[in-house]
């Protein structure tokens, strides 16, 4: 089995009630549609996605069940509304809120338990680039932050370089496929099925350069954030992955 072709859109703290209609234009036929909006509106979501194969994530979730956590969210909750999916680790959550691998690790085995797939999110600083730290801090997240209970069924794993997201500036196709080999060997050395999980690369794709992507050995779909927005921009992402 091949890994999953995966068009993730990652909408941030971005959208409201009215934005739900750019699903209307989005079809997903021949890879994965997925779309994690801010948690208010993954109701909404779900119901607006009914009948389409779009699928419909969180951004985040609590590593408890329930509980007292105000402002908090339960992967539980997310599913009850109908989310399949849940994002984990971003590098936004790692800055803003200080979550570390263990952390990201804990979300994500409750998050499982709870049926969903959780999209765990590792990538590199600019500094830590130039000081030709890549494949060892990716090892290091990739290790710390995916859990035991991984598979292929329930995890995906996407490279955002911290640097390139949101910046326009994305790697060279050989950065890329240099850290997506490593992520495909030490998946496939910890996992018995980790030749089969999906890898998707984040950071500043867009419909000019997702083919030159998509043509990456490894990368088996996109993290996409400011290009998910809105449906003339996300599906000629979604197109290039079909025809991948
Ligand atoms: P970007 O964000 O596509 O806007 O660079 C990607 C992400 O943070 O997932």
């Amino acid at each position: 089995m091949a890994p999953q072709k995966i068009a993730a859109g990652n909408w941030k703290m971005n959208g409201d009630l009215a934005a739900l209609t750019q699903l209307d234009a989005l079809t997903a036929d021949g890879c994965q549609v997925l779309i994690c909006p801010p948690s208010v509106l993954i109701h909404a979501m779900v119901q607006k996605a009914e009948g389409s194969a779009i699928l419909v994530g969180g951004q985040d979730c609590h590593d408890k069940t329930s509980g007292a956590h105000t402002g908090d969210i339960s992967a539980e909750q997310m599913r009850d509304v109908g989310a399949s999916h849940v994002i984990l680790g971003h590098s936004e959550r790692r800055a803003d809120h200080g979550e570390t691998d263990a952390d990201v690790s804990a979300k994500a085995i409750t998050a499982h338990q709870a049926g969903l797939v959780t999209v765990i999110c590792i990538g590199e600083t600019e500094s830590q680039r130039d000081s030709g730290e890549t494949l060892q801090v990716i090892a290091t997240q990739l290790a710390g932050s995916v859990p035991d209970c991984a598979t292929a069924d329930n995890t995906v794993i996407a490279y955002e370089p911290v640097w390139a997201i949101g910046t326009g500036r994305t790697p060279t196709e050989d950065q890329i496929a240099e850290v997506h080999a490593l992520l495909r060997d030490e998946l496939g050395a910890r996992f018995t099925d980790g030749a089969n999980m999906s890898l998707l690369y984040g950071g500043s794709v867009k419909a000019a350069n997702a083919t030159q992507i998509f043509a990456i050995p490894h990368v088996d779909g996109a993290l996409v954030g400011g290009a998910s927005l809105k449906a003339d921009d996300f599906a000629p992402i979604i197109a290039a992955l079909t025809a991948a």
